[in-house]
């Protein structure tokens, strides 16, 4: 079936075709047009007079896909009480202590049925969708035993386009870190996942893990991603950027003397303002790492805990609010950029030969951010 999407006022284009990704995103072009596509795939950037189905869109705008590339689906229902107790001053510490955080949610997946799991996180799904999001990346992380993390990649499997082991994610009871990280090497070997994630914080994992991770990564030809510098500076860029990783995430306590290598690096700095916002954490260089030409990029950071969060339009507007970005760098981060964070060349932009995710909104691309927390997409079509 061919389908035309005529007359918009905004096609949100790459600044040329084949591009990897964007590092100034200030060149993407915004232009009226139409686009046509036919069994998943685009095949014109104009109108086709003859196609099965017509869609007019006077006055809105048609955008890429949005590629989720950072979320921490699947987890066993939610933790609003914690949410409370951060918001009226209790520290993050203290809520752990008393037996929340990730903690909580590993006990909550593992009492939980694998078809409660499953239904909670294709719900989730669901709502992405309306929202734009036609790519999503899973992690594990709530396993937090050798079965657990088994358990979670073989649900994660079930949700995520992509697969994430965040084997490394919280140190379990009677492990310390190095001794998990003998699990995690072996963890890394059987379960075949599409990346291996680990989160490096003073409660967590350290720089010297990071390295580990970056040499089990490279033995399993799979690309390295991190979570550093979200509450504490530990100068886990340059590590990360010895080790090859495809991408740092969160970077709130990015240290500035890391900006630089960073953005000259083919390393992405995937930003999560959702985390920032609702954890009241510092924010990350957003506007200097733009105009220092690094790979910028934008997810929801999904999860229980720090952001359970799922529309990425929302998180556009805190980029654009609390970064000073512009709407195409806002869109270009989780569309072009995000899709090469999960190794994908199919997708992402609007060009012909690519698949046909697309997303129809009701009106410019500057509104998203604009009406903040109102969702613009009128349709979602996916290949
Ligand atoms: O990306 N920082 C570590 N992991 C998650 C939070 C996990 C949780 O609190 O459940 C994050 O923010
Ligand atoms: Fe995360």
């Amino acid at each position: 079936m061919r389908v035309s999407i005529r007359g918009a006022a905004q096609v949100l284009l790459p600044p040329e075709d084949g591009l990897p990704y964007v590092r100034r995103a200030g060149d993407m072009r915004l232009e009226p047009g139409s686009v046509t596509i036919e069994d998943g795939v685009i095949i014109a950037l104009e109108d086709d007079p003859g196609a099965d189905r017509v869609i007019h869109l006077p006055g809105g705008a048609i955008v890429p896909g949005f590629v989720d590339c950072h979320t921490h689906l699947p987890f066993a229902g939610w933790r609003a009480e914690e949410y409370e107790q951060k918001v009226t001053g209790v520290p993050y510490e203290e809520i752990s202590r008393r037996g929340g955080g990730i903690a909580s949610s590993a006990r909550a997946l593992a009492a939980a049925r694998d078809g409660d799991v499953l239904a909670q996180a294709r719900a989730v799904r669901a709502e992405m969708l309306a929202h734009g999001t036609t790519t999503v990346e899973a992690k594990t992380g709530y396993g937090l035993s050798r079965d657990g993390e088994l358990r979670a990649v073989r649900l994660a499997r079930e949700i995520g386009d992509r697969v994430t082991g965040l084997f490394a994610h919280a140190i379990p009871e009677g492990h310390s870190a190095g001794s998990w990280m003998d699990e995690v090497d072996s963890l890394a070997a059987e379960a075949h996942v599409d990346a291996l994630d680990i989160y490096v914080e003073s409660v967590a994992f350290r720089n010297e893990d990071l390295e580990r991770l970056g040499e089990i990564a490279r033995r399993e030809g799979v690309p390295l991603r991190a979570h550093v510098e979200q509450f504490n500076t530990n100068r886990s860029v340059p590590v990360a950027l010895a080790a090859g990783a495809r991408s740092v995430d969160h970077l709130a306590c990015l240290h500035r003397k890391d900006l630089k290598p960073l953005a000259g690096a083919e390393c992405a700095a995937v930003l999560l303002p959702g985390a920032e916002f609702l954890g009241a954490e510092e924010l990350a260089p957003g506007r200097a790492l733009a105009d220092a030409g690094a790979i910028c990029v934008l997810a929801t950071d999904c999860n229980p805990g720090t952001s359970p969060v799922l529309s990425l339009p929302l998180i556009i507007g805190l980029a654009v609010r609390r970064y000073g970005w512009t709407a195409r760098e806002a869109l270009a981060a989780c569309t072009h950029n995000a899709a090469w964070v999960l190794g994908y060349d199919d997708r992402g932009t609007i060009e012909v030969g690519k698949r046909a995710d697309l997303v129809l909104l009701d009106s410019p691309v500057e509104h998203i951010a604009y009406r903040f927390g109102r969702n613009p997409v009128t349709e979602v079509i996916t290949a």
